[in-house]
């Protein structure tokens, strides 16, 4: 009689393959489950069981979205893949916001581009309600190819941003020179597709061409390494034994500090930090820091 021998093993590899898979989708969060559409009547959908993501933009509206969880401190990653062809005049605004008048924010802002021509990567802290801490960047890979992954590293420390897992800004926590710093305020992760071409292309030179409308923005993959903030208490508080957050602290290595030095050199095209004509009472304080 032959013998019950368990399966080869690449018998057994489509099976593991959608064990795998199947995980990957709980553990990088569901659309349905972690965001709520919140204006653009019908421009913003959910698609694929919550896997994907899309804003759209025409004469008439934009749209966007928001995260059903508040956060106090995380590591915070969505792949965007953004609008694409003639995009001069949109912006692509995601980021995380608490609210009232002295609000923070820590954001990145794509603004759109003629085709052929490079998007611009803006990004800001805002802390307590103040912001004008603006850098900007060209990315080196075209960001309406392909989805690319977009992080925002956010502890007591200082907030990261990063963009495939490469670190482009730093902000650093230091409230010790009185510089306030965004620690106190629950955030929400928001997401918008919207006309600016009063300022964004080529500071407004150019136009959004309604001819190309409706404009396309996507997103999948969204992940967050969180604490969740509810009823004024964070879920990194509770002894649930399965946080285990190492981002919490986590600061750069040798390694990374390079590739920011990399693309502070070859990509950053404005820093406020270096605009002497912007701030003639000198600039802030954090820029001679750090
Ligand atoms: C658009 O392309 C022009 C020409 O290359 C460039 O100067 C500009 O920085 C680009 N980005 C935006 C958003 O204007």
């Amino acid at each position: 009689m032959a013998s019950h021998n368990s399966l080869p093993f690449c018998a057994m590899l489509p099976l593991l393959l959608s064990i795998f898979s199947s995980m990957a989708a709980i553990a990088s969060g569901n659309f349905y489950r972690d965001f709520d559409i919140t204006w653009g009547d019908g421009r913003g959908k959910i698609l694929n069981n919550g896997d994907l993501l899309t804003l759209s933009l025409d004469k008439a509206s934009g749209s966007g979205f928001q995260s059903k969880n508040e956060y106090m401190f995380g590591k915070i990653d969505m792949q965007l893949k953004l609008v694409p062809g003639n995009s001069a005049g949109t912006v692509t605004a995601y980021y995380l916001s608490s609210k009232g008048s002295t609000w923070d924010e820590i954001d990145f802002e794509f603004l759109g581009n003629l085709s052929g021509d490079p998007y611009i990567l803006h990004t800001n802290v805002f802390s307590q309600g103040k912001g004008n801490r603006e850098q900007q960047f060209y990315l080196w890979f075209d960001p309406t190819a392909d989805f690319h992954t977009y992080s925002i590293l956010w502890n007591p420390q200082r907030i990261m941003f990063s963009v495939d897992g490469t670190p482009i800004r730093e902000f650093k926590n230091l409230e010790s020179n009185g510089v306030p710093f965004p620690k106190n305020q629950p955030m929400r992760i928001y997401s918008s597709l919207w006309n600016a071409d009063d300022w964004a292309t080529r500071g407004g030179l150019v136009k959004t061409d309604w001819t190309q409308a409706p404009f396309t923005a996507s997103y999948r993959n969204f992940n967050a390494d969180a604490c969740i903030w509810s009823n004024g208490a964070s879920s990194c508080n509770s002894n649930s034994p399965s946080t285990s957050n190492g981002w919490l602290s986590q600061q750069l290595d040798t390694t990374s500090q390079e590739r920011l030095q990399w693309v502070q050199k070859n990509y950053m095209i404005y820093n406020y930090c270096t605009d002497n004509k912007r701030f003639p009472q000198g600039l802030p304080p954090e820029c001679s820091i750090s």
